[in-house]
């Protein structure tokens, strides 16, 4: 092209340089991309366009140009390929509108040429664009993943759960400095010795067990109670806590183990349950002093302070002293018949006197009398022969617990109390068609809970030598069964 008709095309694309710019900025608009500054964008478009028709015009051709125009329309919409399919369509329908044919025939090619070169610019600004956005994510995940590995191993070394985790094989790979303490062994001795050589010889069946559930598969988590023998020989309680961390969903790949020391906690209970069994010996021994200072003190005072009343008020000839000294005599005598009450709670008089089966019947009817609604049945075994007086007493406590239960919780409407005599020993049962419980495992339990009744029973059934039952469940009633041999009543310890 010569100067002159260069000159003419610069000027026609000059004429025409805003309506391309306008149409150019509308087609891309609505490509998908919110403009935060849409002057901004639409001033950057018409000067793209002003170099698009210099570049067009020019008389050499300057590839690099052009695709600096796609970059930095790729800088401002990277990733949309519509915006670039919108910008060359907008421009090659639009720049050469109003060129006489013969000059747009002879510009098309340079056209082309400068579509393509903004493609590629803009293609090579995406890709740029993207790869600095994955770098940004690696970047990013890499702090996340270092973050979250300082807070598990914070988790790990400071947790006062011992924690080890365990590869498939069962295989110790890593243990934290609670269960260092909680087992006395460092985390490469604990790599060395199996799990059996650490677990209380009692306890080694029950752990394989448990271990093959997990290991397995079978179970996802788990929890166990077990022993384990501490290096320096003692017996640590400890309750395990494991389960399988799985990738995905997919296949395990690793066991995580949490032991939770128990052995203080143990102990704690043990002397609490000692100290119980100690008082209920130590509260028995009192209330049988109680029962026989009452009688021998105040009661023998109070019933030789009767006999002067009575004595002076036949004695005197004071006819208006006589309502007082009978009122007198009526307030001793209620004094005294208190304190009989209060003994025979304390020690139940018709026990000492009579024995254990008298004192259950008595017991009974107290209890008929009071309670008509519930009607009881009493079945003592003819050929009674008294037992040791320790062993009666004991026998009369637990049936006054057992009896005191079901008034206070069964809602029965029969009781049983059956006393049976055999050759070897003594059985006592007691029991009601009310409501029932579910009893649990170890009577300990309710003593945990503040119900100290059952394991009364069952302390003063041991003092005895005896077994004690209890067999419950809801809807069906209660019955208590001790069973005692004759003979070798014990001492209760404590
Ligand atoms: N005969 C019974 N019928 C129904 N529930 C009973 C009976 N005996 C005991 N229980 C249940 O067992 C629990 C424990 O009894 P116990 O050890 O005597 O404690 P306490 O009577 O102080 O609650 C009671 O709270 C009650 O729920
Ligand atoms: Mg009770």
């Amino acid at each position: 092209m010569e100067q002159a008709d260069r000159q003419d095309v610069r000027s026609r694309l000059q004429a025409r340089e805003q309506a391309v710019a306008a149409r150019w900025l509308e087609a891309i608009v609505d490509t998908g991309f919110v403009p935060a500054n849409l002057t901004e964008v639409s001033r950057q478009v018409a000067s793209w366009t002003a170099q698009v028709g210099d570049l067009l015009a020019a008389e050499a051709w300057a590839p690099e140009a052009a695709r600096s125009v796609g970059a930095a329309l790729g800088r401002l919409h990277a990733r949309e390929a519509e915006t670039l399919a919108q910008t060359l369509a907008a421009l090659g329908q639009e720049i050469l509108v109003g060129m006489p044919p013969g000059r747009a025939a002879v510009l098309q090619p340079r056209l082309v040429a400068i579509l393509a070169a903004i493609a590629a610019g803009f293609l090579q600004q995406a890709q740029a664009t993207l790869l600095e956005e994955q770098e940004l994510a690696r970047d990013a995940l890499a702090v996340a993943l270092r973050r979250s590995e300082a807070r598990y191993r914070a988790i790990f070394q400071h947790s006062a759960l011992g924690i080890a985790l365990l590869d498939m094989h069962g295989r110790i790979l890593e243990t934290n400095a609670a269960l260092h303490t909680i087992l006395g062994y460092g985390a490469a001795e604990l790599r060395h010795v199996p799990a059996v050589g650490i677990t209380h010889p009692e306890d080694v069946a029950k752990t394989l067990r448990f271990y093959d559930e997990i290991m397995s598969g079978r179970r996802d988590q788990g929890q166990l109670v077990k022993r384990y023998r501490h290096q320096d020989g003692q017996i640590v309680y400890a309750r395990l806590s494991m389960s399988l961390v799985r990738e995905d969903g997919g296949e395990p790949q690793f066991a995580i183990t949490l032991v939770e020391d128990l052995t203080a906690r143990r102990r704690a209970e043990a002397e609490r349950l000692d100290a119980f069994r100690g008082l209920t010996a130590r509260v028995e021994a009192e209330r049988l002093r109680l029962a026989r200072e009452l009688h021998d003190g105040p009661m023998q005072t109070l019933l030789g302070a009767l006999g002067y009343l009575g004595a002076y008020e036949r004695a005197t000839d004071q006819a208006a002293a006589r309502p007082h000294l009978q009122t007198a005599r009526r307030l001793v005598a209620g004094v005294v018949d208190m304190l009989r009450t209060l003994a025979g709670e304390l020690r139940p008089p018709v026990l000492e006197r009579y024995g254990l089966a008298a004192a259950l019947r008595s017991h009974a009817s107290e209890i008929q009398a009071a309670h008509p609604e519930l009607e009881m049945h009493v079945d003592v075994a003819p050929g009674y022969r008294p037992l040791p007086e320790r062993m009666e007493l004991a026998l009369f406590r637990i049936c006054q617990e057992a009896l005191r239960n079901v008034v206070d919780h069964a809602r029965a409407r029969h009781a049983w109390l059956r006393l049976d005599m055999e050759a070897g020993g003594v059985t006592l049962e007691v029991r009601d068609d009310g409501a029932g419980f579910a009893p649990p495992v170890s009577l300990r339990d309710l003593a945990r809970q503040g119900h100290f009744g059952l394991l009364s029973m069952e302390e003063r059934t041991k003092a005895i030598a005896g077994d004690l039952t209890v067999r419950s469940s809801p809807g069906q009633g209660t019955s208590i069964t001790v069973v005692a041999p004759r003979r070798r009543a014990r001492r209760a310890k404590g």
